[in-house]
């Protein structure tokens, strides 16, 4: 019983993780059934000292301080209950298991209140960053007991990413708060992802933008107010030549995007919740949009297309990289509007300011534009939307004409824009005192009597319409 830290699971991330832990002077015991992956991991420590590993369970408890504080890096769903069961008998009451995957809020609930009869304390913690970020200082996001976190907390801060010095980890909240703020990062994850590749074809497709030149043109406006890890390796992925020798790797990838479901549990929550985060939504219908592969080519052989005009190159530059802006502001505003919300729904009284601010370095969507939001969350904590913060207003203005341009561009041209046309509705529609929806109050109330509500009384009234 002489290590601080024990890890299920030695894939990838799991190897990464341990081995991070290490680095930063704790000792870490590892668990998984593959013998191969327990010896590549004793071997890669060195020092058995600090890292040891065993297929065994007994072995492994036994190895633990307690409170034991047992890390799960195993695949979401059904591995993570069998994994309990089986830590289940040999646990003692304090100790302290913490699911690392992109597990489902809901299940993160359940897990907790079923080991909380145990006395067992149960973290569901989102951890971004890929392999290098697990190898080298992910983003973590827990969620569970305040209480136990304590125990946690110094292994967690020593591993997370630094923001100028500060750990891109805190306690956020009880129950499935971490996972549930996971969730969310990975739905603007989607939304930014679908933006930069939008971008990427109207500047291929209007600008005749060539790889070297969209290698450039993102590398530079890495260097700017769009700094960010997505931004950034978009740049590169436009140099990287393909290892067939068939011109650059990125023109011959299928066109066809995988998921795991994180995006679309934060569209479908959103719903429930009566939040409209639409950048999301469609983020997520184009990979299923993509996914339609051979349709899409049926179909693109039944319907003409116009040839895009040519735009001007340095023109279209400076527009996309405002358009960019805009965007991805309104994508970050959705998801934080969601987070508000499900804070009160489910009661994890979410601090917005930290989470934008374990978001600016460590994960997958760290941005310069996080500094700015954790700003303007500090600046009002009662911000309902980015969009009413004053600093985002001046933002927003002077970028919103270029938005305006370049959607007008790709419907006139047959260039899909949907994530970019989405940020901009849901900004006019989100900044109109009155929209048209008296119409469809209207229309309830003609078919169904569902009754209106006036502008010039009060009250809850029906008419008996066309009588
Ligand atoms: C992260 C990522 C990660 C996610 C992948 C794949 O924060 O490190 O969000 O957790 O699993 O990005 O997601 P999809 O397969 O759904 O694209």
């Amino acid at each position: 019983d002489t290590y601080d830290f024990g890890l299920v699971g030695l894939g990838v991330m799991g190897q990464n993780f341990i081995l991070n832990v290490a680095d930063n002077g704790f000792t870490a015991f590892g668990n998984d059934l593959d013998p191969e992956k327990v010896k590549a991991l004793i071997k890669l420590g060195g020092d058995e000292n600090k890292i040891n590993a065993s297929v065994a369970v007994t072995e492994f408890i036994k190895a633990l301080k307690t409170p034991r504080k047992i890390m799960l890096l195993v695949p979401a769903g059904k591995v993570v209950d069998i994994v309990i069961e089986s830590l289940l008998p040999h646990l003692d009451e304090g100790d302290i298991i913490i699911d690392g995957g992109n597990s489902f809020f809901t299940d993160t609930d359940r897990r907790e209140a079923y080991l909380k009869e145990k006395g067992i304390n149960f973290f569901g913690a989102g951890v971004s960053g890929g392999a290098k970020g697990a190898r080298k200082g992910p983003s973590i996001m827990p969620g569970g007991s305040r209480d136990a976190y304590q125990h946690v907390k110094p292994i967690f801060e020593a591993v997370s990413a630094k923001y100028k010095g500060e750990p891109c980890v805190t306690y956020l909240g009880p129950k499935s708060a971490g996972n549930y703020v996971k969730m969310v990062h990975n739905g603007i994850e989607y939304g930014l992802m679908q933006l930069t590749s939008e971008i990427y074809d109207l500047l291929r497709k209007a600008g005749s933008l060539t790889n070297e030149e969209l290698h450039k043109t993102y590398a530079l406006w890495n260097e700017g107010r769009l700094q960010s890890f997505l931004v950034e390796i978009t740049s590169k992925i436009f140099e990287q030549k393909d290892e067939f020798g068939n011109g650059n790797l990125v023109d011959q990838i299928l066109d066809k995007a995988k998921q795991k479901g994180t995006g679309k549990w934060t569209s479908q929550n959103a719903m429930d919740l009566g939040i409209p985060v639409p950048t999301i939504d469609i983020a997520v219908s184009m990979r299923e949009i993509s996914a339609l592969k051979s349709e899409r080519i049926k179909a693109d052989e039944l319907y003409d297309r116009p040839t895009p005009e040519s735009f001007d190159k340095k023109e279209l530059i400076v527009k996309a990289e405002n358009a960019l802006y805009f965007a991805f502001i309104i994508t970050y505003a959705q998801g934080m509007h969601q987070l508000a919300d499900a804070s009160k729904e489910y009661g994890y009284e979410l601090k917005l300011t930290e989470i934008a601010k374990i978001w600016r370095a460590g994960c997958i969507i760290r941005a310069a534009l996080l500094a700015d939001i954790a700003d303007a969350f500090k600046a009002d904590e009662n911000l309902q939307n980015l969009l009413l913060s004053t600093y985002f207003v001046e933002k927003v203005q002077e970028t919103v004409d270029s938005v305006r341009e370049l959607v007008a561009y790709g419907a006139k041209n047959g260039i899909p824009l949907p994530g970019l046309s989405n940020a901009l509705t849901y900004f006019d529609a989100y900044t109109s005192t009155r929209l048209p929806l008296n119409l469809i109050q209207a229309q309830r109330d003609y078919f169904g009597s569902h009754t209106y509500e006036r502008l010039d009384r009060k009250g809850i009234f029906h008419t008996e319409w066309g009588l």
